[in-house]
């Protein structure tokens, strides 16, 4: 139940299924999951994003393993204090598997709420506070459940089916008539573009993979070794920079693969691939904590973020075809770099 919170957070139901099933065929009790190292958890998470939530979550159930005899703390305080649960994860484990009387706020609870007090901007104190008056009572997770599924389902963003909603009498926005306005939308804030080099090195008929750090973005995943171009710093540059920086090897930036966008919560990202060449060093682990030397066929067996697996298959497809995609459109300005092309 613990997990399918975590799962759910930020993702919607039908993507989950097929993970939540298949995890919990790997990993059948908390104990096998403690037991379990990071790659393997995070291969078991691969493509639900989001990663921290399972490096957290694996941490987590480690401590219960080692500090809780292996039962999840039914204590609201305890619970709280594991790795990576927050106040809603604790409500919801709370109340919902444990039966006790705690309180929690979601997106959808939220404009339940927003709609049910006719407040455009409701403060997540008074929030608390609403949930917390509903909580007391024989079945609170219930009451929290049925409170996040009025806002799946009825209480929707956008027209909501006030027409059907048994509680509609006793929702000051639905009397005032002003449901389709509450909440009131939050300002959108610009997320920032990122434009990235990400080296494919290639070595006898295999790739060079790298384990990114634990406290990074995407930390514990394995990729290709990339780093974010510098003002002026063309595309071959950085993706040599980052094998030298990340793992002391000196490469030849070649043909250009290709480019793969992805956005993430707060930035876009621009991936451009290029094929490299190794001339020389023996890898050194400085940022990067592992690499490998991966076969096509060894590709799958690693924990790859999305894009990351775009990449590869970009790299993959006839060289023709993949490698007319050239340069990002905002070119470099030193003469250093204009050397490159
Ligand atoms: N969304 C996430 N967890 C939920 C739950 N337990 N019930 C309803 N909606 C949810």
């Amino acid at each position: 139940m613990w997990l399918s919170e975590v799962m759910l957070q930020q993702t919607r139901v039908e993507t989950v299924k097929p993970y939540f099933h298949r995890w919990l065929d790997r990993f059948p009790t908390l104990q096998t999951l403690a037991e379990a190292p990071l790659d393997d958890v995070l291969k078991a998470w691969e493509g639900l994003g989001y990663y921290s939530r399972a490096r957290n979550f694996h941490r987590a159930v480690r401590e219960v393993a080692e500090r809780h005899d292996g039962r999840i703390p039914d204590d609201p305080v305890a619970f709280r204090g594991l790795p990576g649960v927050g106040r809603y994860t604790a409500g919801a484990v709370m109340s919902i598997a444990f039966g006790r009387e705690e309180a929690l706020v979601d997106g959808n609870v939220r404009r339940v709420f927003a709609r049910w007090t006719d407040d455009p901007a409701p403060a997540d104190p008074a929030l608390w506070s609403l949930a917390a008056a509903l909580a007391p009572g024989a079945r609170p997770g219930d009451v929290n459940q049925a409170v996040m599924e009025l806002g799946a389902t009825l209480c929707v963003p956008r027209a909501p089916l006030c027409g059907e909603c048994p509680v509609r009498e006793h929702c000051r926005a639905f009397r005032r008539g002003s449901q389709a306005e509450r909440p009131a939308p939050k300002k959108a804030r610009p997320t920032p573009h990122e434009d990235t080099a990400v080296a494919l090195v290639e070595h006898e008929g295999r790739t060079l993979l790298v384990r990114r750090p634990v406290d990074a973005r995407l930390g514990g995943m394995w990729a290709f070794p990339a780093a974010v171009r510098r003002r002026g710093e063309s595309v071959a540059a950085a993706a040599e920079r980052a094998v030298r920086e990340g793992l002391a090897l000196e490469v030849r930036a070649g043909a250009a693969i290709g480019t793969v966008k992805h956005t993430f919560t707060h930035v876009r990202a621009s991936y451009h691939a290029v094929r490299c060449t190794l001339l020389s060093g023996d890898p050194r682990p400085l940022h990067y904590d592992a690499w490998a030397w991966a076969t096509p066929a060894d590709l799958s067996s690693y924990a790859l973020p999305v894009a990351q697996r775009r990449i590869a298959a970009l790299a993959a497809e006839p060289r023709c075809s993949a490698e007319r995609t050239a340069e990002p459109a905002v070119p470099p300005s030193t003469f250093e770099s204009l050397l490159r092309y």
